[in-house]
């Protein structure tokens, strides 16, 4: 994870890099730091905690200069302090790295034994020396670094500044996101191009093994190996207002309540259609899905959990088997490729590790009918898939995922009706009936917001626990699985989900007067079935805490408490169900006084194995 921005610029960059780093805290916040050539020098300011800490040092020593790089960390090796904090020195030039470097021990090893003496724990320190090392051989910066980075096993983008070569700095990118921003007044480098934006739109997405030396002019693209590359400029269309907090306290907050929008967004492309078309899922769609013999989905947290819901659906709705994997696991898994495979990769950021390893890893096997279902157009994944369905929630901050994932739902729903029509499992009565559902989906999540102050009022008594267990039946258990993530994650409170079905075989021994337990009940085939279930719950003395449809006939007695939501969804109903859900995590958060964006030892982008 971490973020890195740097600057050559005709003004003063130190504001650029803070407001920079301040919109990249969300990839990691545990400590920042920067480096910048003030008055031929160079000077280097680290902080532990968040970049608040960062500006406060700038402010207090009156850092200015015009060439600089800086970091917010998510710390993998050595420990969030100072010491370990970036940027990382040596002879007079300082690295910023996201990423990790896998052979770091070995090439640490064999600096030692040239003489160069480590400060750190980090595996970023190697860069440091190495490219330190490099210049004593001649050459200059540029050659350096990438004689450096020939050197380095693993992913990284990185930054290099140098005292004796102040208007300029080299950035490279393997695996890591690195972007360049073009300006009239300098040249930029960002992980995320939400950190530019406060000084231009144009952007250069560098590509895997790419190496770019910035100057106050612009900027020279090459290979590693030195050959010249042109990339294209791109206009950013990211709204600046929508990475600001606006009304709100929290973006998990705004965020929930954006759902509507982004829905709606997301799903425009439906027009006023009749029917149901598979150019929705890029060009040549059609061609790729129509005679796919199954559905592999990879992804992690809570887009595996978007996974888990859709297979209920390709199965059912479209009649195709469906494998989820975590993506964590499928990319180490001896498994039995077919080549007639639709492999479908989810992920918010299109930069998740994990999930990128896995599809390479699906590729490699022969499976080349490859979608993504991200958020992010200009992400690596979507670059590494022959089809992609970009959910257009804009851009989510906090590190609870909220938005992305009922829009993820939104897009995978579709991919199961273009599947079912493709496969004739979609007569036309059901097709209309499917659109007007999805196209009133955004009213249906609004009125389910509604719900926030009951929900409120439970979050005080869930405050006090230390366990919850969440259940659900069928599609449903995904939501159970995705409640319990968003509560963990934020609050702290330990919480497990099992199908309920599987309460007898082992949970129910957890059950007694402290352990409350959270049940998403919609009022559909299972219903009578969970009923069941819960009534075993309450026999232990259990409290009930359970979300039903409107027409659910369930009602509220001694330790049972029910909230109907507004609307009986059908085969929707997991996209309004997970939405009190994300509000009961939010409020609970708040009540027990946590960092409801950056909870501890996360963060939002994980682009580290
Ligand atoms: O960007 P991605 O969707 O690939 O991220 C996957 C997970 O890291 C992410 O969903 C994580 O589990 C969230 N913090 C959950 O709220």
């Amino acid at each position: 994870m971490c973020g890195i921005v740097a600057a050559v610029a005709d003004r003063n960059i130190v504001p650029v890099l803070l407001e920079g780093l301040r919109k990249l805290e969300y990839r990691g916040y545990d400590s920042a730091g920067l480096a910048l050539i003030e008055a031929g020098s160079l000077k280097r300011l680290r902080a532990v905690g968040r970049v608040a800490e960062l500006t406060a040092q700038a402010e207090a020593t009156q850092a200015a200069g015009h060439t600089g790089i800086a970091h917010t960390r998510w710390a993998t090796h050595g420990v969030p302090c100072e010491r370990n904090a970036h940027p990382h020195v040596s002879g007079g030039l300082a690295v910023v790295h996201n990423g990790i470097i896998e052979n770091h021990e070995a090439l640490r090893a064999s600096l030692k034994a040239a003489g160069y003496e480590f400060t750190s724990d980090t595996d970023t320190e190697v860069v440091a020396h190495l490219v330190a090392r490099e210049l004593q051989t001649g050459g200059d910066l540029f050659d350096a670094v990438r004689a450096a980075l020939t050197q380095l096993e693993g992913a990284y983008a990185i930054a290099v500044l140098r005292e004796a070569d102040p208007t300029r700095i080299i950035v490279a990118r393997e695996g890591s996101p690195l972007l360049l921003g073009l300006a009239d007044d300098g040249t930029y480098a960002a992980s995320d191009a939400a950190a530019l934006l406060q000084v231009t739109r144009r952007m250069v997405y560098l590509e895997n093994g790419d190496c770019a030396e910035l100057t106050r002019s612009g900027c020279r693209i090459t290979r590693v190996d030195g050959t010249p590359v042109a990339r294209p400029e791109t206009e950013s269309q990211l709204s600046a207002d929508a990475v600001e907090l606006g009304q709100y306290r929290h973006y998990m907050q705004k965020e929930i309540f954006e759902q509507p929008v982004a829905l709606s967004n997301t799903l425009e492309m439906l027009g006023t259609a009749r029917s149901i078309q598979p150019g929705l899922l890029g060009a040549n769609a059609e061609a790729l899905l129509a005679d796919a013999g199954q559905v592999l989905i990879i992804a992690c947290g809570t887009s595996y959990h978007a996974g888990l819901v859709a297979r209920y659906w390709l199965e059912a709705i479209a009649g195709i088997p469906c494998t989820v994997e975590v993506a964590s696991e499928y990319r180490y898994r001896d498994s039995v490729p077919d080549p007639r495979t639709l492999v479908v990769a989810i992920s918010q950021s299109g930069e998740t590790a994990d999930t990128l390893a896995a599809l390479q890893h699906a590729k490699a096997l022969g499976m080349q009918r490859t979608l993504a279902v991200c958020n992010v157009p200009e992400s690596s994944l979507v670059r590494e898939t022959a089809l992609r369905f970009i959910t257009r929630a804009g851009p989510e901050i906090g590190v609870a995922s909220t938005k992305a994932f009922t829009t993820q739902l939104a897009a995978l729903y579709l991919l199961t009706l273009v599947l079912a029509k493709l496969r004739g499992r979609l007569p036309a009565e059901q097709e209309s009936a499917e659109l007007r559902a999805l196209r009133h989906l955004p009213v249906a999540v609004g009125k389910a917001l509604e719900l926030e102050p009951q929900i409120k009022a439970w979050s005080e008594r869930f405050a006090m626990k230390q366990h919850a267990l969440f259940l659900g039946r069928g599609r449903h258990y995904p939501i159970a699985l995705e409640g319990a993530l968003k509560l963990k994650e934020i609050s702290y409170i330990h919480a497990e989900a099992y199908p309920a079905g599987e309460l007898k075989h082992g949970p129910l021994a957890l059950v007694d007067k402290d352990m409350p337990v959270i049940a998403v009940a919609p009022n559909d085939a299972l219903i009578e079935k969970l009923k069941s279930n819960l009534q075993e719950v309450r026999a232990r003395g259990g409290e009930l805490y359970i979300f039903a449809d409107a027409d659910s006939e369930m009602s509220e007695s001694d330790g049972v408490h029910v909230l109907h939501l507004p609307e009986h969804y059908g085969a929707l109903s997991a996209l309004l169900h997970v939405v009190p859900l994300q509000l009961l995590a939010y409020h609970v958060a708040l009540v027990r006084g946590t960092d409801v964006d950056k909870p501890r030892n996360l963060a939002k982008s994980v682009t580290v194995e």
